[in-house]
């Protein structure tokens, strides 16, 4: 027999972020963070996983071509939901799997993205989010969404914020063991749904430094960080809080746009700098700033994570489409041109 379960999570980007880990084998965060998730229909990984007697070992494969399994942060994923398996039975395909079978059962996973990897897109969020969640499934583990979190967390720190729609906050928690480090919802997906998610591919290479490396350097490097993590984001989250509670759209702007700037510039402020923007991030920041000026209120906000990609957020369905007719403006499609192409992370245009 096997036994078969599918799961599909979007991605996730954050408004606040996570830079930085006080426990790199446990992804611990030096800070809260909060987070915008995708509309499930654009962005997403799904996952399919399987378990059968007839396997040998566990194995994945990755859009398609088989890939290592060996390393820590799938290993302790797999062996966090493994500890929690529960008795399974499907009586019409004759399958009955008890608690304690699980530890010799493999499983085959097999999982796709439909946008690019590491191209700065967060494919690893909700890669390790759907990992863990189908995984769940597959072996009946009873844990709430937080708690599987606290797991997809292990898998990547980013991942923990893919478990929920809507808004959600990464709690950093404070104990050593990282129990009380998971996500939480903030609002659902249906209580600002107004806005709309463009992102800009400006490049869809693979990045240069990894946020994993890139965030360990800046711990060891900047002391703009320290001062970041320690005075200006416990602030923010609250502001950005009530700002997401309250719909306002001109206290969010200026929150996501500043935190996007200050990530950037404790990246600048690493030793050695870490760049993630390239001249074109900086063109379509002007461009932003400049309209966002012009108007009684701001329009678009703008982030960046770990690459040159601008993620936009306009206040309405208006803002978007005036918001993509000034990037043709400025960016003519052509052979040579410096944006690729749009990928629309929300449903409403
Ligand atoms: C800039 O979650 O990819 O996107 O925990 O080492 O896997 P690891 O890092 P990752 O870092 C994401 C960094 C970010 C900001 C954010 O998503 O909050």
């Amino acid at each position: 027999w096997v036994r078969i379960v599918t799961g599909q999570t979007p991605t996730n980007i954050a408004v606040i972020k996570y830079w930085g880990k006080r426990d790199e084998n446990l992804i611990l965060p030096i800070n809260d963070s909060i987070s915008v998730t995708l509309d499930p229909n654009h962005l997403c990984t799904t996952t399919t996983v399987a378990v059968s007697p007839a396997f040998d070992k566990d194995r994945m494969w990755l859009n398609g071509k088989e890939i290592s399994l060996a390393g820590d942060r799938f290993q302790n994923c797999l062996r966090e939901i493994r500890k929690r398996a529960t008795d399974v039975e499907e009586e019409e395909k004759g399958i009955k799997i008890a608690k304690k079978d699980w530890e010799n059962l493999h499983v085959h996973i097999a999982s796709y993205n439909n946008f690019p990897t590491a191209a700065g897109l967060a494919s690893s969020a909700a890669g390790l989010a759907c990992l863990v969640f189908s995984l769940a499934r597959l072996m009946n583990v009873k844990e709430d969404q937080g708690q599987l979190s606290a797991i997809a967390r292990q898998g990547s720190g980013s991942a923990c914020r893919s478990l929920y729609g809507g808004f959600v906050k990464w709690i950093m928690g404070k104990s050593e063991d990282g129990s009380d480090s998971f996500a939480v919802q903030v609002t659902d997906e249906k209580h600002w749904d107004d806005l709309v998610i463009l992102i800009a591919v400006v490049s869809s290479q693979q990045k240069e430094t990894s946020s994993t490396s890139g965030m360990r350097e800046s711990v060891e490097t900047s002391l703009l960080l320290k001062h970041r993590a320690q005075e200006i984001v416990p602030k923010r989250i609250l502001q950005m809080e009530e700002a997401i509670k309250n719909k306002d759209f001109p206290s969010f702007a200026r929150l996501t746009c500043a935190d996007s700037n200050q990530f950037h510039a404790t990246c600048l402020d690493t030793t050695p700098p870490i760049f993630y923007m390239n001249d074109t991030s900086h063109k379509i920041i002007s461009i932003v700033e400049k309209w966002n000026r012009a108007e009684t209120t701001p329009q678009v906000a703008y982030t960046f994570d770990a690459g040159p990609n601008a993620v936009l957020i306009a206040r309405d369905r208006k803002a978007a489409t005036q918001l993509l007719q000034r990037m043709l403006y400025y960016f003519p499609p052509g052979a040579d041109a410096d944006l690729n192409s749009f990928v629309v992370g929300d449903k409403s245009i």
